[in-house]
């Protein structure tokens, strides 16, 4: 099915025991869009999220990626996917003993790359989120803002197809807020990467002209947004 869409969740429902936390939720994410999961703590933005990494099965219905239901794909199939997938969380994940550089070169070291090849995109992600000149910084040494474009770094680094951020913007200050996600627009509009942003900040949401998915009580709306 090559005319598929990039993500489609279709009739979607997931529970813990009796807890139903996403109840018959359709999802439709198409390739080069950005689309928000907005919903209080709790609300299941992260268990949306992990369906579509396939870490979390759903109990009902089924999740396609690129017209292929990830439910019945094998362990290799799923890790295959998930190296297209960058993941970007609410607290960094960096490595205190590694430098700027090391941290956003890791995904690239499980790839058999040459040195050469490694610095060369390293240093290329990092001038793109704008940390060329930190790249021999510790984490500790950064801002909280600059450690979250470093994890965009690390997240965006091997080229990945999809970028799930899980409320990559909650620990910071409002104005630092605003920088990471208009870095996030400007990663889909110009680099044409596909996003999924999950935020329970309606503020933000309603501030742009994104649509979002309105996740309440286990139902799922969509918001097209203001075109
Ligand atoms: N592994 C789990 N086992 C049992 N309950 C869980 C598990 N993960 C999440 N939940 C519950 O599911 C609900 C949704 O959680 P989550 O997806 O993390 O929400 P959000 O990311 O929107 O804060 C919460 O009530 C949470 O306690
Ligand atoms: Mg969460």
């Amino acid at each position: 099915m090559s005319n598929a869409p990039f993500i489609y969740l279709n009739g979607v429902s997931k529970a813990y025991g009796n807890n139903v936390v996403i109840k018959h939720a359709d999802i439709m994410i198409p390739k080069s869009g950005f689309a928000f999961l907005l919903g209080s703590t709790g609300a299941g933005k992260s268990t949306l999220l992990k369906m579509i990494t396939g870490e979390i099965k759903p109990t009902r219905g089924q999740v396609y990626i690129k017209g292929q239901d990830i439910t019945k794909w094998s362990k290799s199939q799923k890790a295959a996917w998930r190296r297209k997938i960058g993941y970007v969380f609410q607290e960094d994940r960096l490595l205190d003993y590694k430098t700027v550089f090391e941290n956003v070169a890791l995904p690239l070291e499980i790839q058999e790359l040459s040195r050469k090849k490694i610095k060369e995109k390293v240093n290329a992600i990092l001038r793109v989120i704008g940390l060329g000149n930190r790249s021999r910084a510790y984490p500790h040494q950064l801002s909280g803002g600059e450690r979250q474009r470093v994890s965009l770094a690390r997240a965006l680094v091997a080229n990945p197809e999809l970028i799930l951020a899980d409320e990559p913007t909650a620990q910071l200050d409002p104005p630092t807020a605003a920088e990471i996600f208009n870095l996030l627009v400007s990663l889909n509009r110009t680099g044409r990467i596909t996003i999924l942003m999950a935020t329970h900040e309606w503020e933000l949401v309603e501030k742009t002209n994104l649509p979002a998915y309105f996740i309440k009580d286990g139902s799922v709306r969509f918001w097209e947004g203001i075109r």
